[in-house]
């Protein structure tokens, strides 16, 4: 088996929290309390995705403070420019040094009625304006039931993976519909169980190596509690974390997860 290579990734999903002058109060507090602690830079990857009005501010600020986290959208349009009232092109966020864009949480897929098909488009959007798409997929506790823990998200994920090349830059987020924001966090083991059945049909897709070279995230009630826990998985390479993402000390303390490990 190849060795796992990957950077981890801790990724904060603000959703629709924070204006743009809390951002910049929380980015700061965030990065000062990372220093304190002397957070051993480079061994983890940070990514923030705040709200579309505050991307413009916090780029301003990790750039003039040469703070090392990365940037992300939380959607994209499909589409590149044109009529299409109230979307983001990625263009646009390209120009703003975003360097990821979330695709298909189920808060779109639910409230906005984002098809497979959508997230589809979505993703090639992403890639064509050299953004990595955090591709989410997910089952309700339904789907569970009914299909077992793996086919939706693997069903999911196939479909948005047609037509990405090989060496795409991608990240794949699992998160089971009945964790987000519910406390009802998944097993360390079922995330493992997912996540290497998406890696498998990361293989399937795209190849070995790029399977190899992939972080596939779990999301779902990650706190500073259960990150180390879930980081132990050998398919786990980070998390999608939303609401504990909001609180500076317990998104700090998910960061330094190395931490927690072994206590
Ligand atoms: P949560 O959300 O951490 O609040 O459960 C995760 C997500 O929706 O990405």
């Amino acid at each position: 088996m190849a060795v796992n290579t990957r950077t981890p990734l801790i990724a904060g999903n603000w959703k629709m929290n924070l204006d743009h002058l809390q951002a910049v109060a929380f980015v700061q507090k965030l990065h000062w309390t990372l220093k304190d602690a002397k957070h051993d830079g480079g061994s983890v990857e940070v990514a923030l995705f705040p709200p579309f009005t505050d991307l413009r501010t916090v780029q301003t600020l990790l750039d003039a403070d040469k703070i090392p986290f990365a940037l992300g959208a939380q959607d994209i349009s499909s589409h590149d420019s044109g009529a299409y009232t109230g979307e983001v092109s990625g263009a646009f966020l390209a120009k703003l040094d975003n360097r990821y864009v979330i695709i298909g949480h189920s808060e779109r897929r639910e409230y906005h009625a984002e098809t497979d098909e959508v997230v589809a488009a979505k993703v090639q959007a992403a890639l064509k304006h050299g953004l990595a798409p955090v591709i989410c997929v997910g089952e309700t506790l339904e789907q569970r039931e009914e299909s077992g823990p793996t086919a939706v998200s693997v069903a999911q994920l196939e479909v948005a993976l047609e037509g990405v090349p090989s060496n795409a830059d991608i990240v794949v987020a699992y998160e089971p519909v009945w964790a987000i924001g519910t406390g009802q966090v998944a097993s360390p083991e079922q995330a493992q169980e997912v996540c290497a059945a998406l890696r498998g049909v990361i293989t399937d897709k795209l190849g070995e190596d790029a399977a190899a070279r992939t972080r596939v995230l779990y999301g779902g009630s990650v706190k500073a509690a259960n990150i180390a826990s879930f980081m132990r998985e050998p398919d786990v390479d980070g998390a999608l974390v939303g609401g504990a993402s909001l609180v500076v000390d317990e998104f700090a303390a998910i960061i330094r997860y190395q931490k927690h490990v072994g206590v």
